[in-house]
């Protein structure tokens, strides 16, 4: 397993639209092992493709992380959300491809998602609380949506002007711009 490297803004790639997973070949097993070990690395509790520079509908997710709690890996290919709750919650998301923004965003609370899975069976799962939170944000990825694009214009302008500069910045210094060793925000996706 390698740990990919996170493409982040203002990469343009977080905007594509992944293409449905067409096989559960080698290539995908190997890109979803190389997903979880990159997400526990970051740490993070969720990972879209897109994020690693591969336009797949493939994201693997872990809301676990408690250290008493053994992990719970989940490998969701071409997810399709069924249903969402008209009751909403708020959280306060991060996002990996976004480094140190954390903002309350507010979702329906629970969805019903149909997916495959590794083994390209048929699943369907009706989550709530932050896994809820967690598989529309990343299900977002997919179609090229980021939880910024939830905030008003000005804020959202803000935090993306914030990531072009630095890139700038760190091309003058002939630095990799991708490189965000910074902290994170506790559970980013
Ligand atoms: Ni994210």
């Amino acid at each position: 397993m390698t740990i990919r490297k996170i493409i982040t803004l203002p990469a343009r790639k977080l905007r594509a639209v992944s293409e449905p997973v067409a096989a559960i070949d080698e290539d995908i097993k190997t890109l979803a092992a190389d997903m979880l070990e990159t997400m526990y690395a970051a740490p993070g509790i969720g990972l879209a493709a897109i994020q690693v520079g591969v336009a797949k509908r493939l994201l693997v997710v872990d809301v676990v992380r408690s250290e008493e709690e053994p992990p719970n890996p989940m490998v969701i290919i071409n997810p399709e959300i069924l249903w969402k709750s008209d009751e909403k919650a708020v959280y306060k998301e991060g996002c990996l491809s976004i480094p140190e923004v954390a903002e309350e965003i507010e979702r329906p609370s629970k969805v019903r998602v149909k997916y495959q899975d590794l083994d390209g069976k048929e699943q369907e799962i009706e989550a709530d609380g932050l896994l809820a939170v967690c598989l529309q944000h990343e299900i977002d990825h997919l179609n090229g949506v980021l939880f910024i694009d939830y905030l008003s214009k000005l804020k959202k302008a803000m935090i993306i002007n914030k990531f072009v500069k630095s890139a700038k910045r760190a091309k003058r210094e002939g630095k990799d711009s991708g490189d965000s060793a910074g902290k994170e925000p506790e559970r980013s996706a």
